[in-house]
C-alpha cells in the first residue's frame, strides 16, 4: 500500500486571527486551457497550488506546452503546442482535463480526448460537452474509451443547455469564441468562474455579450491574443474556512475574499446566528457567542447555495440545534460524508437526495475517511470541533482543491498536523 498522508487533529480549539484565501480551483481549470486558444505566453496570477492545477499543467505540458509556475504566476507558453491529444492517464485523475476539448478543436481543428468516467459520487456525464461540439460543426466519435473530434473549421451556431452546466459552458465559449459567425448559448451557467473565464476570453480579443447572464452572444474571430488575468479567491474555499470559524465558534478573518460571490453562503451563516462582517476584501465570521441554530439548505445554480458547499455544512449542521434538512439537487449522489460523520457521533439519515440531520451536542475524534474533496473538508470540519483526535485518512483528495489547509488553520489556532500513513 502507498504511503499516504493523514491529518490528525485534537479538536475543540478556539480559532482566531486572519487567513488568506487562494484563487480559485475551478476558475483556474477553466483559464489554464483557454490558454490554448491564444498563441504565445498568457500570464495567470493568483494561481492556487493545488494537485488539480498539477495535473492540468502536465496535460498541457504533455500537449506542447511550455509552462513555469513560481509563487502563484503560472506562465504558459501555448505556441509549441503540437499534440491535441488528452490521455485517460491525465483525464482519470481530473474530469476538468475535459476542457481542453473546446480550445483545441478551435484552434486546430482536432481533438483526441479520454473520456472521463464515472466520479467518486456517481455519473457525471458529458453529454452536453459533445452535444455543443456537435452544434458548433465538429464530428464527434467514441473510439476504445475517447473522444474524437474533428472540425475543418466551427461554424457558430445556437446552442441550447437543457440542463445548465459550467463545464459544458466553458467548453462552448472557448470552442465558439474562434468559430465563424454567430453563437448563441442559452441557459449558460453563470458561476463566478464562468464569468471570469468569459470576461478573460474578451480580454483577449474575443466579442462574447451577455457576459454575467444565461444568454451569451459569441461573435467569432479569427485569432486571440495571449492575454494576463488574476484568478478570483475560491468562494468555496472561502466558504470552507468561514465554516471552520463557525462549527468552533471563533471569530476568524479572511483576506483576499469576496463577499459579493457567496451571498447565499453568508445568508445562511447569518440565519445560523453568526455576525458576518466585511470589506476591503476582508471577511469576519464570529461565532463567539452563536448558538447555532439548524438552518435547511437546498443547492442549486448560482446565485444559489454551491453544491460543493453541501458537506461543510452538513458538518456544521451536525452540531446545530435542532433538525435540519440538506438537499442536493445537483449531484444527487454527493453524501459520503455522511456515513463518516455518523462515527463521529452525528445523528443524520440520507433519503434519496436529502440528508435530514438531528442536531447532537458534540462529535467524538475518531478514523474517519473519504473519497472526494469536498466530503474529505467536510471531516476536517468535524475534526476540528470533536473531542479528542480525529484523524482524516486520504488527505491527497483535500490536496486537489485546497492549498495546505493545515497549514491555513493551524495558523488561526487549530491543532492539525500532517503525518505520513500507511493506512488507506
Ligand atoms: N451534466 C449533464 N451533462 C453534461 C454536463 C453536466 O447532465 O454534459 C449535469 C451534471 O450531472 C450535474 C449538472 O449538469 O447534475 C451540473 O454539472 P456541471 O457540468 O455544472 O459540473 P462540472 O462542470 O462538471 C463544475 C465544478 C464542480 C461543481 C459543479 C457544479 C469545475 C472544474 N468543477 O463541475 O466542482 O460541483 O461545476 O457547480 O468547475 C468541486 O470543486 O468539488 C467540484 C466538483
Amino acid at each position: 500500500m502507498a504511503v499516504l498522508d493523514k491529518f490528525i487533529i485534537n479538536g475543540g480549539k478556539k480559532l482566531s486571527g486572519e487567513v488568506e484565501v487562494s484563487g480559485a480551483k475551478n476558475a483556474t481549470l477553466a483559464l489554464m486551457p483557454a490558454t490554448i486558444l491564444a498563441p504565445g505566453k498568457s500570464v495567470l496570477k493568483n494561481t492556487p497550488e493545488l494537485n488539480d492545477v498539477f495535473t492540468m499543467i502536465k496535460l498541457l505540458k504533455h500537449i506542447g506546452a511550455e509552462i513555469s509556475f513560481e509563487n502563484g504566476i503560472l506562465t504558459i507558453d501555448s505556441k509549441s503546442i503540437n499534440n491535441f491529444s488528452a490521455p485517460y492517464e491525465h483525464v482519470k485523475k481530473m474530469r476538468a482535463s475535459v476542457y481542453v476539448l473546446g480550445p483545441l478543436l478551435a484552434r486546430f481543428g482536432e481533438a483526441k480526448v479520454s473520456l472521463p468516467g464515472g466520479c467518486a459520487w456517481g455519473p457525471r456525464p458529458i453529454n452536453l460537452h459533445l452535444e455543443a461540439m456537435k452544434k458548433l460543426g465538429a464530428d464527434i466519435d467514441l473510439e476504445e474509451g475517447y473522444i474524437i473530434a474533428k472540425a475543418k473549421n466551427l461554424k457558430g451556431s445556437k446552442i441550447h443547455f437543457d440542463v445548465s452546466s459550467v463545464g459544458a459552458t466553458g467548453n462552448a465559449l472557448m470552442a465558439a469564441v474562434l468559430a465563424k459567425g454567430t453563437t448563441i448559448i442559452s441557459n449558460a451557467a453563470i458561476e463566478p468562474e464562468i464569468t471570469q473565464l468569459a470576461l478573460y476570453l474578451l480580454s483577449m480579443g474575443a466579442k462574447i455579450e451577455g457576459i454575467n447572464t444565461s444568454r451569451l452572444e459569441i461573435e467569432g474571430v479569427d485569432t486571440l491574443k495571449p492575454a494576463e488575468v488574476s484568478t478570483i479567491p475560491d468562494r468555496i474555499e472561502t466558504g470552507t474556512l468561514l465554516a471552520a470559524g463557525a462549527i468552533t465558534k471563533s471569530k476568524i478573518t479572511l483576506k483576499n475574499a469576496d463577499e459579493k460571490i457567496i451571498e447565499s453562503i453568508l445568508e445562511k451563516f447569518k440565519v445560523c446566528g453568526c455576525k458576518i462582517f466585511s470589506e476591503n476584501k476582508k471577511i469576519t465570521i464570529d461565532c463567539i457567542d452563536a448558538d447555532l441554530k439548524a438552518v435547511s439548505i437546498t443547492t442549486s445554480i448560482y446565485p444559489g447555495f454551491p453544491t460543493d458547499m453541501q458537506a461543510q455544512w452538513t458538518a456544521l449542521m451536525s452540531l446545530a440545534n435542532g433538525k435540519s434538512t440538506v438537499a442536493d439537487t445537483i449531484y444527487f449522489d454527493r453524501f459520503n460524508h455522511v456515513p463518516e460523520l455518523n462515527r463521529l457521533g452525528a445523528k443524520i439519515l440520507v433519503e434519496k437526495n436529502i440528508a435530514v440531520i438531528e442536531g447532537v451536542q458534540k462529535l467524538k475524534g475518531a478514523k474517519v475517511m473519504s473519497t472526494d474533496l469536498r466530503a474529505s473538508a467536510c471531516l476536517v470540519l468535524a475534526g476540528l470541533a470533536a473531542e479528542g483526535i480525529t484523524e482524516v485518512l486520504r488527505v491527497y483528495h483535500l490536496d486537489r482543491g485546497y492549498q495546505r489547509i493545515e497549514e491555513k488553520l493551524k495558523s488561526l489556532g487549530a491543532d492539525i498536523n500532517r503525518v505520513e500513513s500507511k493506512e488507506y
